[in-house]
């Protein structure tokens, strides 16, 4: 598998902020006795692994332009490239010491997705993509799954929580997809649901209220490893709708129906 040069900036950057992650994961894991938790000390994690991907990829490319979660967006000289960053998908099982997080770099070029790390540090687990070179976990490549009807399928999906999504809609959704499938699975870390999709470990996933660096580098995934991917209304509009659905050329298309079956 050759890897671009850019390609190989982002994994590199990637794996050194999954490692300073990794060491603050081990102090949170201790912090979770105390009385006050370890709230502030997973939001210094989260900054420090920004300021490294921040640091590295301006090294590497001084002039494209970023949307970071934390910083926001900061516009280069270039704004033909900007990097979508999310420096800690997964916060909340990361404060709650579930290993099942992740770092995701996206590189976008005039408007489309060109390149994609995501990086697992507790499972070692590296994805990568690049448009038109298929995706990859770690050197193997991937491929979604095969299976062609819902019934067989286990399909990952994000629950809205306290303050956050249509909670009311997404029942409705949640009653028609679990009354077809074989099994539904909650991951919390929007990267990793696309990625496993991408590696044939779940058939397909739908979520709403994302934002676009939790699914930039996992939507080039997908379609790199055949999947496809779209809005609930099967357009191509997924950060400013905010929703995607993606699977299989089949389940991707069965999903998009029953999500919207009425009442
Ligand atoms: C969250 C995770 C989660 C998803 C949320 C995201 P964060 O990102 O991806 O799985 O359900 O909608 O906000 O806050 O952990 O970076
Ligand atoms: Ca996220
Ligand atoms: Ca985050």
């Amino acid at each position: 598998m050759a890897r671009s040069a850019v390609l190989n900036v982002m994994v590199q950057t990637a794996i050194k902020a999954g490692r300073s992650l990794a060491r603050d994961f081990g102090e949170v894991q201790n912090l979770q006795v105390s009385l006050k938790g370890p709230g502030d000390y997973v939001s210094q994690a989260d900054h420090r692994a920004e300021k490294i991907i921040h640091t590295e990829l301006l090294r590497a490319r001084p002039d494209y332009s970023f949307l970071m979660e934390e910083a926001g967006a900061i516009e280069g000289t270039d704004s033909q490239h900007r990097w979508i960053i999310d420096p800690l998908d997964g916060t909340t099982n990361f404060l709650h010491g579930i290993p099942m997080f992740a770092v995701s770099i996206a590189l976008e070029r005039q408007g489309q997705i060109v390149a994609g790390v995501i990086y697992n540090p507790s499972t070692d687990e590296l994805y990568t993509a690049e448009r038109g070179g298929g995706a990859f976990l770690n050197d193997r490549r991937l491929r979604v799954a095969a299976r062609t009807k819902l019934v067989d399928t286990v399909i990952g999906t994000g629950v809205p929580n306290i303050g956050r999504g249509h909670h009311g809609q997404y029942l409705v959704e949640l009653r028609n997809v679990m009354a077809e499938v074989s099994g539904i699975r909650r991951m919390g870390a929007a990267s990793l649901d696309l990625a496993f999709v991408a590696a044939g470990r779940q058939d397909g996933y739908w979520e709403d209220a994302l934002q676009p660096w939790d699914m930039a580098a996992g939507i080039l995934l997908v379609r790199e490893a055949g999947g496809f991917v779209s809005d609930k209304d099967g357009g191509q509009n997924m950060f400013d709708t905010k929703n995607i659905v993606v699977g299989n050329e089949h389940i991707h298309g069965a999903l998009l129906k029953t999500l919207k079956k009425p009442v």
